[in-house]
């Protein structure tokens, strides 16, 4: 192989040697650098002990890399010629370095071939398979389920307009849910979603009825995270509208999904509550998967869980996307998903889901 050229350019060695004399300290300084290294990398055996040539000199703390860094120091008028020398001996370092490893990882990779065996007594490793992250595996029963029944999955965007998630609900300008405390904006008129029911309203902008759809998605309150809240958190909202929908057909709906989610025998109840956006308004609790219903710690002894908020859709919020309330109505619902999720696996703290913790997602 050919020998690499190891002392500096010519011409820039001259120019060096006119400014500052033969013998300043740094040209020596380099000459010696070069000349230490160039043996150092011309006696190397192996790739790994060439990588730690590489680190001492070239690396952050490398010696070369000092001197580079001393450049600064210089008087204006030397720093283009030293700078150009240092860079020369940098560039020779580095063609050395690279040549050198090409044949020597050549070399490596041949006696590699020629004496590793491959021993096939040896036992196999373990075969870890990943699982489904219980938020997802009840994502996917939830959407499955309202798939089934002839719903279209909508999923609406996480950053949104005062208008989406507050105005075109039908929320009061003094609604306390406005409130930089509850809700996380961005700027003025910008926030990051509170609730998944602004895509009710984008849904009804753009589809005229019938509509049947849930939208599934992320949601944000500035709440401070402990056992039973955390700032972000999933919601799957359900929307339809069309001709003589009536509550009956909610809570038909609402009692199959807590049966599917839960387990046949699971009842639920609707208790009179408010939404902005929906009227009648109801808070929906389903019999306590855990005792059903003898009481116990987990529905703290009513035998009732909250599972979701739901109503039949405001006249406002039907006038407000232009859908003509006297012939259609509608209903919507929105319910956590991760509260759903802790329900049924028996999850005490919000955070948990959220942290990665092999530990907890192991045992699903
Ligand atoms: N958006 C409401 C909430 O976040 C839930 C809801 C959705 C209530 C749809 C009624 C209808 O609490």
């Amino acid at each position: 192989m050919k020998k690499t050229q190891t002392s500096f350019n010519i011409e820039t060695r001259e120019i060096f040697k006119r400014l500052f004399g033969e013998n300043t300290m740094l040209t020596e300084q380099l000459n010696r650098l070069l000349n230490d290294t160039t043996a150092l990398i011309d006696s190397a055996g192996d790739t790994k002990t060439l990588y730690g040539i590489r680190v001492a000199v070239l690396g952050k703390n490398g010696s070369l890399t000092g001197i580079l860094r001393g450049l600064k120091d210089l008087k204006n008028e030397e720093r283009p010629v030293a700078g150009k020398l240092a860079n020369d001996v940098r560039e020779t370092i580095e063609r050395e370095l690279a040549q050198k490893e090409e044949r020597l990882s050549d070399e490596e990779m041949e006696r590699r071939l020629l004496y590793e065996k491959v021993d096939l007594t040896l036992d196999k490793k373990p075969f870890i398979v990943g699982k489904i992250h219980p938020l997802n595996a009840v994502l996917k029963k939830s959407v499955a389920f309202f798939v089934g029944l002839g719903f279209r999955v909508e999923e609406s965007r996480e950053i949104e307009t005062v208008y989406y998630n507050f105005d075109a609900l039908n929320t009061a300008p003094d609604h306390p849910a406005r409130d930089a405390q509850d809700t996380f904006f961005i700027t003025q008129d910008i926030l990051l979603r509170s609730q998944t029911s602004t895509g009710q309203i984008r849904v009804m902008e753009k589809t005229r009825p019938p509509i049947r759809i849930i939208s599934p998605g992320r949601v944000y309150r500035s709440d401070e995270a402990d056992a039973t809240h955390t700032p972000c958190f999933n919601q799957i909202e359900g929307l339809v509208v069309d001709k003589g929908v009536t509550m009956c057909d909610l809570k038909a709906v609402l009692e199959s999904y807590a049966k599917f989610l839960f387990s046949d025998c699971t009842k639920i109840r609707f208790r009179p509550s408010y939404f902005p956006f929906t009227e009648p308004s109801v808070e929906v609790d389903a019999s306590c998967p855990a005792c059903h219903g003898s009481g116990c710690r987990i529905c703290k002894g009513t035998g009732w869980i909250e599972i979701l908020g739901a109503g039949m859709v405001n006249r406002n919020v039907l006038k407000g996307v232009g859908i003509d309330s006297d012939v259609y109505t509608g209903y919507a619902f929105g319910m956590g998903l991760n509260r759903i999720t802790a329900i049924i696996h028996g999850i005490t703290d919000a955070r948990v889901p959220f942290e990665g913790d092999v530990r907890f997602l192991k045992q699903f």
